[in-house]
């Protein structure tokens, strides 16, 4: 297994361009299965999920092609044209869903068009146990027969899907994403309340009305939507990835750097944008994306993780690691998934100062981090790791790279670009 190797202390410099966001590729990948035309997607991000969802696809019976490899530092990534003319199977099998929790947004769009589908049921994973119940009873809400068997979602429908009034109880992002593709092609009108409001949610609906779909209150917790028979292809351009813009400007602020992100509109950072002014970090709009550059010291500010326009749980660890080297102290709630503290350890080996209570992480920032050899079990948590290496004093080993690759396109190179001194050592 790679590692990645880091010697901390270089204020990063110099200029990022920011990928296509991952969350927002997957959802417009699975999107594509809701249509005989073809639908061609640039500015895909090149990542181990998008390959895991492109695999999961071919074997639905998706054509699929993905453009050579862009130019180094382009920031228009890859197009990807898919075609679904001939869909010949309709299960999504455990061998996939188990590496990639994404894989259930073949759900709704399977069932819509043809009335069937087999998805395997995901499982716990490293940070919770993330059931699925909302998006199963929302299609039952939709007329669709489900049965659990197997470990397996067996959902039918006999001709179309009715429209429905689907309040979730909970905001879910791949949950409002797989209903509303469910909801493009069913029968009379479907009003979704309390529905995610991620940007990654508007550009898949904003790519399905491209496709014909008719979508009203894109961007607000209330989408309805009056179906229709059928989707014609299109083209759509992946918005750009904020957790990635937000997890090289931690890196910038950590170092005490100044950096410009490419690619990235200030608006889509929101409240990350905020919480990083108040730690005295300030990240300003430029011709091209965003300045980020620390005014003095790092401050303790306190964070709660909420669904967007709050701070993003994807970008909890990322703060945690800021907030390790910041004068004072910071308290960090994590209030959407319930084991996301697994960074805690690691950045304690490095010499942070944390406590957990239940939710709520009490960090008390240190003048420095040491090095040394961690891991981490998920994404954000190994990001998070990257991060306090890039300040910590001596070297750090990173383990389990795999966990980077799923989220992090071309990472040591975009680091060494403005000067990390990071490099990956292959096993
Ligand atoms: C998506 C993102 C992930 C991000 C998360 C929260 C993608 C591919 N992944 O994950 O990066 O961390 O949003 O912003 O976009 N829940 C239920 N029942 C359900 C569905 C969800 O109880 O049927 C709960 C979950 O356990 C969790 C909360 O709702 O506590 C939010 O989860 P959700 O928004 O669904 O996360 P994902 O869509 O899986």
């Amino acid at each position: 297994m790679d590692k990645i190797r880091i010697r901390g202390g270089k204020a990063l410099k110099g200029i990022i361009s920011i990928s296509g966001a991952k969350n927002a590729a997957l959802p417009l990948m699975a999107a594509s299965l809701l249509t005989e035309g073809k639908l061609t997607l640039s500015n895909i991000p090149y990542l181990a999920d998008v390959v895991t969802m492109a695999n999961l696809m071919v074997q639905h019976g998706v054509t699929l092609h993905m453009d050579e490899k862009p130019a180094s530092h382009s920031s228009n990534g890859r197009t990807l044209t898919l075609n679904a003319r001939n869909i010949n199977n309709f299960t999504a099998p455990y061998n996939l869903v188990r590496t990639m929790r994404a894989s259930v947004l073949v759900l709704g769009p399977l069932l819509a068009r043809f009335g069937q589908a087999k998805v395997s049921l995901p499982g716990g994973c490293a940070i919770g146990t993330r059931p699925i119940d909302l998006h199963l009873k929302a299609l039952e809400q939709m007329g669709a027969l489900i049965e659990l068997s197997d470990g397996y979602i067996h959902a039918y429908v006999k001709g179309r899907l009715r429209g429905a009034e689907i309040t979730f109880d909970t905001v879910t992002v791949t949950g409002t994403e797989n209903i509303l593709m469910a909801a493009v092609l069913a029968e009379g009108e479907t009003t979704l309340r309390n529905a995610a409001r991620e940007p990654e949610v508007s550009d898949l609906a904003h790519c399905l009305v491209k496709m014909g779909a008719d979508i009203q209150g894109i961007g607000s917790d209330t989408l309805v939507v009056r179906g229709i028979e059928q989707l014609k292809g299109t083209e759509h351009r992946v918005i750009a990835d904020r957790i990635e813009a937000g997890s090289y400007a931690a890196a910038a602020a950590i170092t005490g750097g100044d950096i410009e992100l490419r690619g990235i509109d200030v608006h889509i950072l929101g409240t990350v944008a905020e919480k990083f002014s108040e730690a005295g970090v300030d990240i300003t709009p430029t011709a091209e994306g965003v300045r980020v550059n620390r005014r003095n010291g790092l401050l303790g500010v306190d964070v709660m993780t909420q669904p967007f326009p709050g701070f993003p749980t994807d970008m909890q660890a990322q703060m945690m690691a800021l907030m390790t080297v910041a004068k004072g102290a910071s308290m960090i709630t994590e209030t959407i998934f319930e084991n996301r503290f697994m960074h805690v350890p690691e950045l304690s080996r490095m010499g942070a100062r944390i406590n957990v209570h239940s939710a709520s992480a009490m960090i008390r920032g240190v003048k420095s981090l040491t090095g040394a050899e961690v891991m981490a079990t998920d994404l954000r948590a190994s990001v998070s790791l990257v991060i306090a290496a890039l300040a910590a004093k001596n070297i750090t080993v990173i383990n389990r790279v795999y966990h980077l690759d799923r989220g992090y396109e071309r990472l040591e190179e975009k680091l060494s670009a403005c000067g990390a001194d990071i490099e990956r050592i292959h096993a």
